[in-house]
């Protein structure tokens, strides 16, 4: 019978055998498959996997202390970090374009990932020939069903190393669907945080501000964000949404009035969605109270935003983000 007990001793002794006594890598990325994934080998294999996690500098607010504390307290994973936000500011600084915010930040991403990866191959110990990913059964189906070995190219040559790295993969969540990985996450111990977590974009606020990214603009995207996501928990309306992009018009300024002075501040955008998989979706119709005290919050809290708007579009025609 399934229960998640079996499918972790199952898994568990499946990576023992395959990893033997090599070391494997994984890249976690806040979400939750990444996560259960690398807390399964871990499970298994303990101190032969290390995570590399990126800080981009496009997370949203307490995320990357999650990953860092409360995860690595939960499962005892061996992590590298890397703070890569200066990085990424450079490579998007003067750009608008969505298309083109997403190119960079997919690129400097594999960059800085895989220059964290030579280092960890670079260390002492065993050969490093395992790749840890997050597939699940979706997207197996997906993608045809293959399996098997990543080919991941390194322009970075550190310590002589080929310029070509194969590796094995171990994708432990490979029969399982989102609610089964949430179940096993949570058996595995993982803070409701991980585990709940509803999507958010690899990109992250980098493609929720319509208009060039700056430290200035993600700082105060974090703040608003922070408020919509804390009076939704506070409502009890997580499992209600799929997920709630809050977006900053950057570009876009409006006329306002605060105390006894005039504004010209930024409008923030609220977009709860109710969906299923994400191919479509509908606006949620959130209590008015919820959305009152969530616009009240933003305006008095986050400095030059005088104005909320919800975004009551389902998609199609719209997406999901706004980028
Ligand atoms: P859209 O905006 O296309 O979003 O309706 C559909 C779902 O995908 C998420 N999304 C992304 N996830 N990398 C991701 O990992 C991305 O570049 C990306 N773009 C959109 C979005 O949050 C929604 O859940």
């Amino acid at each position: 019978s399934w229960t998640t007990g079996n499918v972790i001793e199952e898994q568990v002794e499946a990576i023992r055998e395959q990893v033997g006594d090599k070391r494997a890598i994984c890249g976690l990325s806040g979400g939750v498959d990444s996560a259960v994934a690398a807390a399964l080998v871990q499970k298994a294999i303990g101190s032969q996997l290390t995570c590399v996690y990126v800080d981009h500098g496009l997370m949203r607010k307490g995320e990357t202390e999650q990953v860092e504390k409360d995860f690595v307290a939960a499962t005892g994973v061996q992590l590298k970090v890397v703070d890569a936000e200066e990085r990424f500011l450079k490579a998007l600084a003067g750009v608008s374009d969505p298309e083109e915010k997403r190119k960079i930040i997919g690129r400097e991403f594999i960059r800085v990932f895989e220059q964290a990866q030579a280092e960890i191959i670079a260390d002492e110990g065993p050969a490093v020939e395992f790749l840890v990913q997050g597939t699940l059964y979706p997207d197996v189906v997906e993608s045809g069903g293959g399996t098997g070995t990543a080919n991941i190219k390194s322009h970075h040559n550190v310590g002589g190393l080929p310029e070509d790295l194969e590796f094995k993969l171990i994708e432990p969540l490979r029969k399982l669907f989102k609610d089964e990985v949430r179940m096993v996450g949570q058996e595995l111990g993982l803070p409701d945080e991980i585990v709940q977590r509803q999507p958010f974009p690899g990109p992250g606020l980098g493609i929720r501000i319509v208009g060039e990214v700056t430290k200035e603009r993600l700082d105060l995207l974090r703040e608003a964000d922070a408020i919509a996501r804390e009076e939704l928990t506070a409502a009890g309306l997580d499992r209600d949404i799929w997920q709630c992009p809050v977006v900053l018009l950057a570009d876009v300024r409006s006329v306002g009035v605060q105390g006894d002075g005039r504004t010209y501040g930024h409008p923030i955008v609220l977009r709860p969605v109710s969906s299923e998989d994400a191919m479509t979706a509908d606006w949620s119709r959130l209590p008015y109270d919820v959305l009152s005290r969530i616009s009240t919050r933003i305006t008095n809290e986050v400095k030059d935003v005088n104005r909320v708007v919800l975004d009551v579009t389902s998609k199609p025609p719209g997406t999901i983000e706004w980028e």
